[in-house]
């Protein structure tokens, strides 16, 4: 807690002399995917290649290990990614790291390999947010460009997290392929009774290659869905809809997220080979990256770059995005009704034990 104060107090005093400075840190641990999403960069089809880029690139176990302690004192929080992470040998060896230096994370992963981590372990420090866009076999498979037999072993693993009583949480992209669910609540029931999960975090689709893939849902559907998923908060608790009303708000009348400017400074992104993007993927370029491993965090906070994010406002649906873009206040929708429902939910599990 005193960690995570003396952060906030140095963030705020930057803030107050005009200086950008990070709050959470994300760390993609390798650059190698096992799946074929066509919305990401790391769903890339010749995996041999993406694994031999990986082998030669990606920072390694000690690397790693030096980055996360040098990253620590600048952030309240860290979220692990990649790629996807668990697709490394020293996935636990990391995430203890991380544990013993008093540094919390979310892992975000894709499920596939959530079974062969030590989740006893796991339950006992860590957040798990599981990447499942749809409930339905198909559009899960199209999404996530993988076959009906991954469907299933994601879904298993993600019934181990409740088994070993892993915190946990459900990622979920909003694509053309799975509006409906959310419409008719079959996802909602699906991730409550079939899945045990309680909390979800939905982001619009970002169509990062416009002209190979479009993903987004038309304006219409967008419309839809995000009226479907406020109604469906406003009436439930559970699942918690993590995302704020006012992301949703904006899909609803504008098809977009709004924001003046963008803040993807407050997060300090770290790639599987040590380099931090200035200021995001869309202005990647060799003069844009720095290495955490060879440059101080103020030397890479003092890059030029980062003034792109002052006017820029480009992304269209990454919540990510829209949330840094926000004032805290703005957002603290989320938060209470967040509060609301889990003293809720203790609540109602205190009388069931009552009544046993
Ligand atoms: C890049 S992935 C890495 C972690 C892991 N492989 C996974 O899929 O959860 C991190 C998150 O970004 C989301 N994501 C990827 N491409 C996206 C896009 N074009 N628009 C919105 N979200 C996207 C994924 O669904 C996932 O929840
Ligand atoms: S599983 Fe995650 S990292 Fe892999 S391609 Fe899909 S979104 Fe990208
Ligand atoms: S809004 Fe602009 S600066 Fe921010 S992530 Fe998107 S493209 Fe990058």
């Amino acid at each position: 807690m005193l960690r995570e104060l003396k952060v906030l107090g140095s963030y705020s005093l930057n803030r107050l002399q005009g200086r950008k400075s990070p709050l959470v840190a994300t760390f993609a641990l390798t650059s190698y995917c096992n799946f074929y999403c066509p919305m990401c960069i790391f769903g890339a089809s010749d995996k041999e290649a993406q694994m031999t880029n990986a082998l030669e690139n990606d920072l390694k176990t000690e690397q790693w290990k030096y980055v996360m302690s040098k990253v620590a004192p600048h952030v309240i929080w860290s979220i692990v990614e990649g790629g996807e992470p668990t697709t490394r040998r020293d996935i636990m060896e990391l995430l203890r790291h991380l544990h013993s230096i008093g540094l919390g994370f979310t892992l975000i992963t894709n499920g596939s390999m959530l079974h062969t981590l030590d989740l006893k372990e796991l339950a006992s420090y860590g957040v798990v947010c599981t990447s499942i866009d749809s409930v339905k076999e198909e559009a899960y498979c199209k999404i996530r460009g993988v076959s009906p037999s991954m469907y299933k072993r994601v879904m298993e693993n993600v019934r181990l997290l409740s088994k070993y009583n892993v915190k946990r949480a459900i990622n979920t992209v909003i694509t053309k392929y799975n509006c409906d669910e959310f419409i008719t609540h079959e996802y909602f029931d699906f991730v409550r009774k079939e899945l045990d999960v309680h909390a979800v975090n939905f982001s619009f689709v970002e169509d990062v290659f416009p002209s190979k893939y479009r993903l987004a849902p038309d304006r219409e559907s967008k419309s839809r869905v995000a009226k479907a998923i406020m109604d469906y908060a406003k009436s439930h608790d559970d699942p918690f809809i993590a995302t704020p009303f006012r992301y949703l708000k904006d899909m609803i009348e504008y098809g977009r997220a709004m924001y003046d400017a963008c803040a993807t400074w407050k997060v300090i992104f770290v790639q599987a080979d040590g380099s931090v993007i200035v200021p995001c993927y869309r202005f990647d370029s060799p003069e844009n990256r720095m290495s955490i491993i060879e440059h101080s965090i103020d030397e890479i906070y003092r890059h030029r770059a980062w003034e792109i994010t002052d006017r820029c406002n480009e992304c269209d649906s990454f919540s990510c995005v829209w949330y840094l873009a926000q004032n805290p206040l703005n957002i603290a929708d989320a938060y209470i009704r967040g509060l609301i429902s889990l003293i809720k939910y203790f609540a109602t599990t205190r009388i069931g034990l009552n009544a046993k």
